[in-house]
């Protein structure tokens, strides 16, 4: 097999820059129909194309953003110049990366838990992404907080998918992003939330040393450690911050290059602050950034709207949200910024 260290060598090197990170625009048709559907913006692969172009062409945004993860529909679509979009990607100097998981299924003798799918083909296919620049892949696995869950079959089902996943994206020269995303959803305690956390960052790096996964070329891209959304004991950044770091240091080597946390359903200000408040904190062995959807996305698809008239305006505000990230990840946003902001809806 061919030896590919050099390409993880330079794509990681690219992707863990300090205050750089990681755009997800890999949202499933499903997903972003849903989320344009909520804003009236008509979900169609041009329209999906037209907003993925907006953001991907924001000027001077590779100063924040050092990659882009890409839905398999956007992989191969053409941008309105004639350019085949991971081109276009990498002449704005961005990283062009792969979502390559094929979603979530029921895992069977669990109480409503889901396992990811997609490692069937996914030789082949990582392959043929390589051939059309892609650099980087995403697998997300999910975990949800209830009464009895995660149940440990799930953690060790995702651990083991996640680390085939990483082991495969390797052998061909593709930086994999290792996502488990522990939900948001409920009314757990952040306490709740720091065990289930440990437990399966535990159990994903158990397996990837089982896989003999070379820790120096991934992205770990995980949940922040949170309460539930619907818990009436809402954690401060300071809490999050240190509960979150507390786990990294317990289960995450510090040959690991980068972790560049999701979002998950936090506003796009808590995302920052939180962020930020990690990154004060001193002695962290690993690059702490963002690789976030909404909360880099959301201000700017309400404001484009699915109007080209407004796809100027809509660039500014990403703009400004992709740098205030940028500051977080190196402990120098304070929330003046916000106010100062006053492109920010
Ligand atoms: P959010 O930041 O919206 O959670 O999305 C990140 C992601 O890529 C989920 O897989």
């Amino acid at each position: 097999m061919t030896n590919y260290t050099k390409d993880l060598e330079t794509t990681i090197a690219k992707l863990a820059a300090k205050g750089k990170g990681i755009l997800a625009a890999d949202e499933s048709n499903a997903t972003i129909t849903k989320r344009f559907e909520a804003l009236n913006i008509q979900s169609t692969a041009d329209t999906r194309r037209a907003y993925r172009e907006l953001l991907v062409t924001t000027p001077g945004i590779s100063e924040y953003v050092a990659g882009v993860i890409l839905f398999e529909e956007t992989l191969n679509q053409t941008a309105s110049t004639g350019e085949a979009f991971p081109e276009l990607l990498k002449k704005h100097g961005i990283l062009p990366g792969i979502k390559v998981d094929k979603g979530l299924v029921a895992l069977p003798n669990t109480t409503d838990e889901q396992f990811t799918q997609g490692l069937d083909g996914l030789s082949e296919r990582l392959a043929e992404y390589k051939t059309k620049g892609a650099c980087f892949a995403k697998w997300r696995a999910v975990y949800n907080i209830g009464a009895g869950t995660p149940s440990a079959l799930t953690i060790r089902a995702n651990a083991e998918g996640l680390a085939s996943y990483a082991a495969l994206c390797q052998a061909h020269g593709i930086v994999p992003i290792v996502e488990p995303e522990i939900l948001i959803d409920g009314d757990h305690t952040i306490e709740r939330c720091f065990d289930v956390t440990e437990n399966v960052l535990h159990a994903v790096f158990h397996s990837l040393f089982k896989h003999k996964v070379k820790l120096e070329y991934i992205i770990l891209k995980p949940s922040m450690v949170i309460n539930g959304k619907k818990c009436a004991a809402k954690a401060t950044a300071e809490q999050v911050g240190k509960a979150t770091v507390t786990i990294l240091r317990r289960t995450v080597p510090a040959a690991v290059p980068t972790i560049n946390f999701l979002s998950g359903g936090q506003s796009p200000e808590e995302a920052t602050a939180n962020l930020n408040a990690m990154n004060l904190l001193p002695g962290n062995p690993w690059n702490l950034s963002f690789s976030y959807a909404r909360a880099l996305q959301d201000y700017c698809m309400k404001t484009w709207k699915g109007d080209a008239k407004n796809a100027a305006a809509a660039q500014k505000i990403f703009f400004e949200r992709a740098k205030l990230n940028s500051l977080a990840s190196v402990g120098k946003y304070t929330t003046a910024l916000e106010k100062e902001n006053s492109l920010v809806a």
